[in-house]
C-alpha cells in the first residue's frame, strides 16, 4: 500500500449527525476550499486549504469546484440480477418467478458468476458506489465470485448465500441443513478477510420453511458478528402470503423473531407495509430498515414512510435493490426517495438524501466507524462529484445560492457522468467502462 500522504482539494462535505433528526445546522460540515489528507488508505484530516501551506513532497490533486464526499453505500442489492435489470412489468412474485429465478439459476457456474460480479462492480463503481451489500444466489459460487472480484478491487463489500428451501424452482432450493452447512463454510472462508463481510441471508419468509429459518437463527447465534439480511413488508400480496404460510406467527416480523433472526444486526429490505407493532419492535431491538425507492416504484410496491420512521428514531439505509431497482445510480435512488417522500407530503432536504446514501447507509450496516463519512480515521473510500456534469444540471447549478441548491440538481438529474472520480482506500479507481 502507498504509505505517502496524498491531498485532495475541492469542496468538502462531511456529516456530524443525522440531519433528519438533529436539524440541518449542527449536522454537517461544508468547506468551500477543503483539503482531504489521506495516509495509508485512511483519511487523516479534513481542513480548509485557505491559508494552509501545503507540503510540496506529496501528491496533490486539485478538484477545484467539484464536491468531495464519502463514497456511496448501497445497503441492499442483488448483484446476480445485474443482467436482468429493467425486466418489464409484473408484481414482485411474478417478477421473481419469470425473470429473477431463471437468471439466478445460472450462478452455479463460477465463471458466469465471476463475469457478472466483475460487471456489477465496474458498473457500480462508475456510479460512485464504494460499498455494496448484496444478496448472492443459493450457490456458494455466487458468494466466492463476488468476494473475489471485490477483493481484486480492494473494496469493502458484503454478501451471503441466499437461502431458500420452498416456493422456488427446485434448482434454487437447498435444505435447512445444507443452507446451514454452506453458509457456515462461507463465513469461515470469507468473513473478515480483507474488507469482506459475510451476511446470513434467508431470502424472505415465503421461500424458507420454519426449519430453515431456525437453522439460520442457530447459525447467527454462533456468528453474532455477521449481519443478517432479508426482506419484509414489500408488497401487500407478499404480506398476505406470509400470513397464510405462518399461521402461528403474530405478523411478518414475528416469523423472523421466532427463529432468532431479529437483533441489532438485522437489516430488513423495504419495510413499506409494517404494522405499528412491527415498527416498534424493529426500532426497539435497534435493527435497520433499508429504503429501496427505485425498486418500490419500478415493481409498484408503494411509498415508504421516511419521515415517520426517521423521526421515530428508526435506523434507515438507502439502496438500489438491483435488479428490482431500475438504476445502478445512487443519485437516481436519492431522486426517487425525494419524490416518494414528496408524495407523502414531506420534502427531504438534499442533506437528508446525502446522509442516507453515505453515513446513514453505513450506520444501517454497522460500518459507520469505518466508512460513509469524510472524517479522520475513516477508510478513504471517497467520491468526487462533478456538479456541472450536463448542460441542464450546470445551468441550474449556476443559479444556486448555497451548497444545497448547488448539489440538488445533480441529485435530481445526475447519473454516472457526475462521478468525476472514485477513491478506494485512498487509491484512485480507473474506470474501464468510461
Ligand atoms: N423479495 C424476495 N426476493 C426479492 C428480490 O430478489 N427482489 C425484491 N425486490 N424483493 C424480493
Ligand atoms: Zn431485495
Amino acid at each position: 500500500m502507498d504509505s505517502r500522504t496524498k491531498i485532495i482539494l475541492g469542496k468538502t462535505l462531511s456529516f456530524k449527525k443525522n440531519p433528519m433528526i438533529n436539524g440541518l445546522e449542527d449536522s454537517y460540515s461544508f468547506i468551500d476550499t477543503g483539503a482531504v489528507f489521506i495516509k495509508n488508505g485512511l483519511i487523516e484530516k479534513v481542513l480548509d486549504s485557505q491559508g494552509l501551506s501545503l507540503p510540496d513532497d506529496v501528491e496533490i490533486i486539485d478538484y477545484k469546484e467539484n464536491l468531495i464526499l464519502a463514497g456511496f453505500v448501497d445497503a441492499h442489492l442483488h448483484y446476480p440480477q445485474t443482467a436482468i435489470i429493467n425486466s418489464w412489468g409484473r408484481r414482485l412474485i411474478d417478477w421473481l418467478n419469470e425473470y429473477t429465478f431463471p437468471e439466478e439459476g445460472r450462478f452455479h457456474n463460477l465463471d458466469y458468476a465471476s463475469e457478472i460480479a466483475s460487471r456489477y462492480f465496474d458498473i457500480s463503481l462508475s456510479h460512485g458506489v464504494t460499498t455494496s451489500v448484496s444478496y448472492g444466489t443459493i450457490h456458494s459460487e455466487s458468494v466466492d465470485a463476488f468476494f473475489l472480484e471485490a477483493r481484486a478491487r480492494g473494496l469493502r463489500a458484503l454478501t451471503g448465500k441466499t437461502c431458500m428451501d420452498r416456493n422456488a424452482p427446485s434448482y434454487l432450493c437447498d435444505t435447512a441443513q445444507v443452507s446451514y452447512d454452506q453458509s457456515k463454510a462461507l463465513i469461515e472462508k470469507w468473513h473478515g478477510v480483507d474488507r469482506l463481510g459475510y451476511v446470513i441471508t434467508p431470502r424472505f419468509s415465503p421461500t424458507s420453511t420454519l426449519e430453515q429459518l431456525d437453522a439460520l437463527g442457530a447459525l447467527w447465534k454462533e456468528y453474532p458478528d455477521c449481519l443478517m439480511q432479508t426482506h419484509i413488508g414489500e408488497q401487500p400480496e407478499e404480506v398476505k402470503w406470509v400470513k397464510e404460510l405462518f399461521p402461528k406467527s403474530k405478523d411478518y416480523l414475528d416469523t423472523y423473531e421466532k427463529s432468532g433472526l431479529l437483533g441489532p444486526k438485522s437489516v430488513f429490505g423495504h419495510g413499506i407495509y409494517l404494522t405499528d407493532r412491527e415498527k416498534d419492535r424493529i426500532k426497539e431491538v435497534k435493527a435497520s430498515i433499508v429504503h429501496c425507492p427505485t425498486s418500490n416504484t419500478f415493481i409498484g410496491s408503494g411509498l415508504f414512510d421516511m419521515k415517520g420512521l426517521s423521526l421515530a428514531g428508526q435506523k434507515i439505509g438507502l439502496a438500489t435493490d438491483i435488479g428490482g431497482g431500475s438504476s445502478f445510480s445512487m443519485l437516481k435512488v436519492m431522486a426517487a426517495a425525494y419524490e416518494i417522500s414528496q408524495l407523502r407530503g414531506h420534502a427531504l432536504h438534499p442533506a437528508d438524501l446525502l446522509w442516507l446514501s453515505t453515513r446513514g447507509s453505513a450506520e444501517s450496516i454497522h460500518l459507520d466507524k469505518k466508512i460513509g463519512n469524510l472524517a479522520p480515521g475513516m477508510e478513504a473510500d471517497i467520491l468526487v462529484l462533478d456538479l456541472h456534469s450536463t448542460t441542464a444540471i450546470s445551468q441550474r447549478a449556476k443559479q444556486s445560492k448555497n451548497i444545497w441548491e448547488l448539489v440538488f440538481p445533480t441529485i435530481m438529474m445526475g447519473d454516472d457522468r457526475a462521478i468525476k472520480d472514485v477513491f478506494i482506500k485512498g487509491e484512485q479507481w480507473s474506470p474501464k467502462l468510461k
